[in-house]
C-alpha cells in the first residue's frame, strides 16, 4: 500500500459496491486534504450514505481502496479494519438521524464520546478508583470546554429528551470532538434545519475545523450548506464520479446541473 501524500488525509480510489443488481458506488475516486471541509453532493439516491458507510466501514465494498491518515501519523487502508477500530485512528461520524441516548443530560451524553480515550481499565472504572475519578473530571471539564465552544454549555445538565433539533446535532458534534478527531464526517447535518440553523451550523463547522485543526467531510443533499461552507466538492449521481471542483465550478458544472434537473442518465 502507497503512503499518502503530505497533504491528503482520505483518499478513495475505485470504490464499488453493489446491492443485488444495483451498483449503488460505481469506481469512484476522490480525495480529501487536511484541514478542508469537502462536500459529498448528489440527488436522493446518488449513492452518498453508502460511499459514507464504506469510510466507516459499516459496508465492506466489492472493490477498491479507502486510505486514512491516521491521528498517529500512519497510512491505513480502511477497508481491511472494523468498524470499532477507525474511530481510534481519529475518523468519527455523525449519523443521518441524529442517534443520542434521550434518557440521559446532554453532558453525559457528550461524556460517552470520551470514554473511547479511556485510559483505566474497565476494573478500574467499576471500583471508582482514584485515577479514574481523576480521569472522569479531566474528561468532564474537556466536555463542558466543547459545549461551551459550542454556545450550549448552560443546558449540559438538561435531558437530552425534548431538546429543538438544531441543539441535537449540536451534542452529536460535541460527542464526536470528545475522540479529538483528524477527520470528522456528517451526514446530511442540514436535514431537518431551519434557515437560520443551518446558517449557524455552517458557522460552526468553520469554527471546529479551525479550532480542532481537523478535515470535515460533508454528504450532502441540500445544496445551501456545502456552497456555503466547503473548499472543494465532488459531486456524484447513481454511483458514479460527476465534477469536482470549489463550489463556484460545480454550482457552473453542466454535468451536475443536469443530475440535479433528473435529465442524466444512469447508463
Ligand atoms: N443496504 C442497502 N440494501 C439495498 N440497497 C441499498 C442499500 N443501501 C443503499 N441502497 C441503494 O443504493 C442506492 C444509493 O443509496 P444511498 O442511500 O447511498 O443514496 P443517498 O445518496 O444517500 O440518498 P439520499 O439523498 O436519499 O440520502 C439506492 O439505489 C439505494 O436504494
Ligand atoms: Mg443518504
Amino acid at each position: 500500500m502507497d503512503e499518502l501524500q503530505n497533504k491528503t488525509v482520505l483518499s478513495i480510489q475505485d470504490l464499488s459496491i453493489s446491492f443485488g443488481g444495483i451498483k449503488a458506488v460505481d469506481h469512484l475516486s476522490f480525495d480529501v486534504d487536511e484541514g478542508e471541509i469537502f462536500g459529498l453532493i448528489g440527488p436522493n439516491g446518488a449513492g452518498k450514505t453508502t460511499v459514507f458507510n464504506c469510510i466507516t466501514q459499516f459496508y465492506k465494498p466489492n472493490h477498491g481502496s479507502i486510505r486514512f491518515k491516521s491521528k498517529q501519523g500512519k497510512t491505513i487502508e480502511l477497508t481491511t479494519h472494523k468498524v470499532h477500530e477507525v474511530i481510534g485512528y481519529g475518523l468519527v461520524r455523525t449519523f443521518q438521524n441524529v442517534e443520542l441516548i434521550k434518557e440521559l443530560s446532554i453532558l453525559d451524553n457528550v461524556l460517552i464520546g470520551g470514554h473511547i480515550d479511556f485510559k483505566t481499565s474497565f476494573i478500574g472504572q467499576a471500583f471508582n478508583t482514584k485515577k479514574s475519578k481523576a480521569e472522569e473530571a479531566l474528561y468532564r471539564q474537556e466536555a463542558i470546554e466543547i459545549l461551551t465552544f459550542l454556545g450550549i454549555a448552560d443546558r449540559k445538565d438538561w435531558l437530552v429528551y425534548g431538546q429543538p433539533y438544531g441543539i441535537l446535532k449540536k451534542i452529536e458534534l460535541a460527542r464526536s470532538l470528545m475522540c479529538k478527531p483528524k477527520l470528522i464526517i456528517l451526514d446530511e447535518p442540514a436535514a431537518g434545519l431551519n434557515d437560520l440553523e443551518t446558517l449557524d451550523f455552517a458557522k460552526v463547522i468553520r469554527q471546529i475545523r479551525q479550532r480542532y485543526n481537523c478535515s470535515i467531510l460533508l454528504v450532502e443533499h441540500d445544496m445551501r450548506l456545502v456552497m456555503d461552507v466547503c473548499d472543494r466538492i465532488c459531486a456524484i449521481n447513481f454511483g458514479k464520479f460527476l465534477a469536482v471542483g470549489t463550489p463556484g465550478q460545480i454550482q457552473k458544472s453542466p454535468t451536475v446541473q443536469a443530475a440535479y434537473l433528473g435529465t442524466e442518465n444512469p447508463a
